[in-house]
């Protein structure tokens, strides 16, 4: 049996970084398709960084504060750092920095980013208090390719959860996590079907 290839992928986090963990762990896999060239951090501090390093991966930190509002020159370096490493898909978990269309363009169809609600709904920060706040009974989580507009993009994936009475951002928070754990290493996976062109995804939605 011949070993499978494995598609190397790079990760951007700011933080936590359980999604990432979350890869780290499907990696892990034999028959997983991909492997992780590089994790890639804006904050030197990120507590995924160690989480990285202790699984034996190759890091990163860009500190964005050296670029001062020169965002685009702080993404050249991150481009430069995932050519490097000879990344083909890049998955943002946790990244917390807006993207200029320099980076958007570059990955355009290989770039993933994981958002906690059902979008189009609830783009952007604070989306559990807002979701709370709204009234809906589902909520959830999305993975989608990244664009130019943030969290907007063709969808690769969603899964939904109720919202139950007594939530609170932080238990409703904490039931889509574990959702994300599922939906991010599937969608990856749906991506790098081979043969699949990554846009050729958008049209067939994933619910974990
Ligand atoms: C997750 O909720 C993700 O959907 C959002 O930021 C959070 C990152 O958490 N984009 P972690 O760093 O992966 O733990």
């Amino acid at each position: 049996m011949t070993a499978m290839t494995k598609r190397p992928i790079g990760i951007l986090i700011s933080g936590r970084g359980s999604n990432m963990g979350a890869l780290i762990a499907a990696c892990a896999a034999p028959d997983y398709p991909a492997r992780i060239a590089i994790v890639i951090s804006n904050n030197p501090d990120a507590p995924g960084l160690e989480t990285a390093r202790a699984a034996g991966l190759a890091t990163k930190a860009i500190d964005h504060r050296t670029f001062g509002r020169e965002r685009a020159a702080h993404e050249r370096v991150i481009d430069a750092a995932l050519r490097d490493a000879g990344v083909e898909v890049v998955c943002l978990a946790g990244y917390m920095r807006l993207l200029t269309p320099f980076l958007t363009q570059a990955w355009a169809g290989r770039m993933l980013n994981i958002h906690p609600s059902l979008l189009p709904s609830f783009p952007g920060l604070h989306t559990h208090e807002r979701a709370l706040q709204a009234g809906v009974r589902l909520h959830g989580c999305t993975v989608h390719l990244v664009t130019e507009v943030m969290d907007e993009g063709p969808i690769i994936g969603q899964a939904a959860v109720p919202v139950l009475s007594g939530d609170t951002p932080d238990s409703l928070a904490a039931r889509i996590l574990t959702q994300e754990h599922l939906l991010y290493p599937a969608a990856l996976r749906r991506v790098l079907r081979p043969g699949t062109h990554p846009e050729a995804t958008a049209d067939a939605l994933l619910c974990v």
